[in-house]
């Protein structure tokens, strides 16, 4: 098991960047199947997410390349269609491919998503989109049949704005004849990364971004090359870590349109930001000031900002009232931060966070990927050595992470093995 030694007390100051968004590529890399052809996709993230997604594609039967950042993926061959399920299992996000699967084979077989660290995660929304597509659905000792004689347009009315429901919809409505609607759509930013993929494929998908979708089926795709988008998460989570630390940063290459809820919350801290079409300026105030956040559906606050973003204002002077409105248990990290000093009251969806208090160094553990960058958060600031456990749920999502923070100055090293 590895393990972060942070030395806190440090600020962090300078130039920094965010890799390619995790939740841009997996979707991306799963309908770069419907081509039967070859996809090459940059700016990919190698981390621990994009590798498994990647292992499903080659056990299916493609080929999978890689040279200097580019992935060359070649779905010419693929000969199977169910998802293998210890890797169902390692990452239930890799339920998007069988939308994927679905529009190509008219079938897909894979084992329920086991629940993760943050909530049930059930997969009710997608199963009723296929439905409505035209897919039969079976399911028998833990594994989901879907199958098809024909995938028809339908117009799908999703009870949630699901992020993974809206994008399984999309691909597996990608060659339904006629149009099919989808309704209450989610809308964030990943969503219109994937639409711009499937249109530069040939595909006639419009409305990403809003809640209203339309796929207009078409009868095939072709090769195609693809840069994704950079991770609106990473860059939200750097610039928190250098807001807690007092510290001055300069993010590059992001998009801040994507952050826009993020960064007002940042200003309502008492942050100055500054925004460039490709850039973000953060600078620390002497002190950060309370707030609240109510975790929302894109375009609201993002709840995988939540972690890090409360962390942050254990520091704050005041008490923040933090709401997770998205998954039903997304707070399991705060116990962690209370074995450091954080005063934090939990009652159901909502947390009280009396800030301002010294966080003293402890050794803690990550519980969840985004819980795990918030220990991350607190190792910075708390003086002395902080050492943070089960580092693997952060590798799942941040690429060299703990380099990128070492060259703003922060001393973060990686501890092998116990
Ligand atoms: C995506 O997960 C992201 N993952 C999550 O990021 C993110 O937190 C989430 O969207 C919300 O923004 C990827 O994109 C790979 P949802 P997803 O379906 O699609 C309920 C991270 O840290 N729901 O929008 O699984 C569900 O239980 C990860 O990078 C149903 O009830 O999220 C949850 O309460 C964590 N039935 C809510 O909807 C369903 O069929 C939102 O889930 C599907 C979802």
């Amino acid at each position: 098991m590895k393990s972060y030694i942070i030395e806190g007390g440090r600020k962090l100051e300078g130039e920094s960047y965010v890799s390619g968004s995790k939740n841009a590529s997996l979707p991306i890399i799963a309908a770069s199947i419907l081509n039967g052809g070859v996809t090459k996709l940059y700016n990919v993230p190698n981390i621990h997410d994009t590798q498994k997604m990647l292992e499903i594609l080659k056990k299916l039967g493609c080929k999978i390349k890689h040279n200097s950042g580019k992935i060359i993926i070649d779905s010419k061959n693929i000969k199977r269609w169910e998802i293998p399920e210890d890797l169902m299992r390692q990452m239930r996000s890799s339920v998007i491919i069988a939308g994927a699967l679905i529009a190509r084979f008219q079938k897909a077989t894979f084992s329920y998503p086991g629940g993760c660290d943050i909530g049930s995660r059930p997969i009710d929304l997608h199963l009723k989109a296929f439905e409505k597509l035209g897919v039969n659905i079976e399911e028998e000792a833990g594994f989901i049949h879907c199958q098809s004689d024909k995938i028809t347009s339908a117009e799908i009315q999703l009870d949630f704005p699901s992020v993974g429901a809206t994008e399984n919809s999309i691909l597996a409505a990608i060659f339904a004849d006629g149009e099919t609607v989808i309704k209450n759509a989610a809308m964030e930013p990943e969503i219109v990364d994937l639409q711009k993929f499937l249109n530069r494929m040939g595909a006639k998908v419009t409305g990403a971004g809003t809640n209203i979708i339309k796929v207009q089926g078409v009868k095939r795709l072709k090769d195609v090359s693809y840069k994704i988008m950079p991770d609106r998460i990473e860059a939200g989570t750097l610039l928190c870590m250098c807001a807690a630390t007092g510290g001055k940063m300069f993010l590059k290459d992001v998009k801040p349109d994507h952050l826009a809820p993020v960064l007002h919350k940042l200003e309502e801290t008492g942050c100055k930001i500054e925004i460039k079409d490709t850039s973000i300026i953060l600078e620390a105030p002497k002190k950060l000031k309370a707030v609240d956040i109510k975790t929302m559906p894109y375009p609201g606050f993002p709840t995988d900002m939540q972690s890090v973003f409360s962390a942050m204002l254990c520091f704050a002077k005041g008490t923040s009232i933090i709401t997770e409105n998205i998954f039903e248990s997304r707070f399991k990290y705060m116990s962690e931060l209370k074995r450091m000093g954080a005063k934090i009251t939990i009652e159901g969806r909502t947390a009280v966070i009396k800030g301002g208090k010294r966080l003293s160094n402890a050794t803690v553990s990550a519980t969840d990927l985004r819980g795990g960058a918030a220990l991350i958060l607190a190792g910075l600031v708390a003086r002395g050595k902080t050492k943070v456990e089960n580092i693997g749920y952060i590798l799942r999502g941040y690429e060299n992470l703990d380099q990128k923070l070492n060259d703003l100055g922060a001393k973060i090293v990686i501890k092998e093995g116990e």
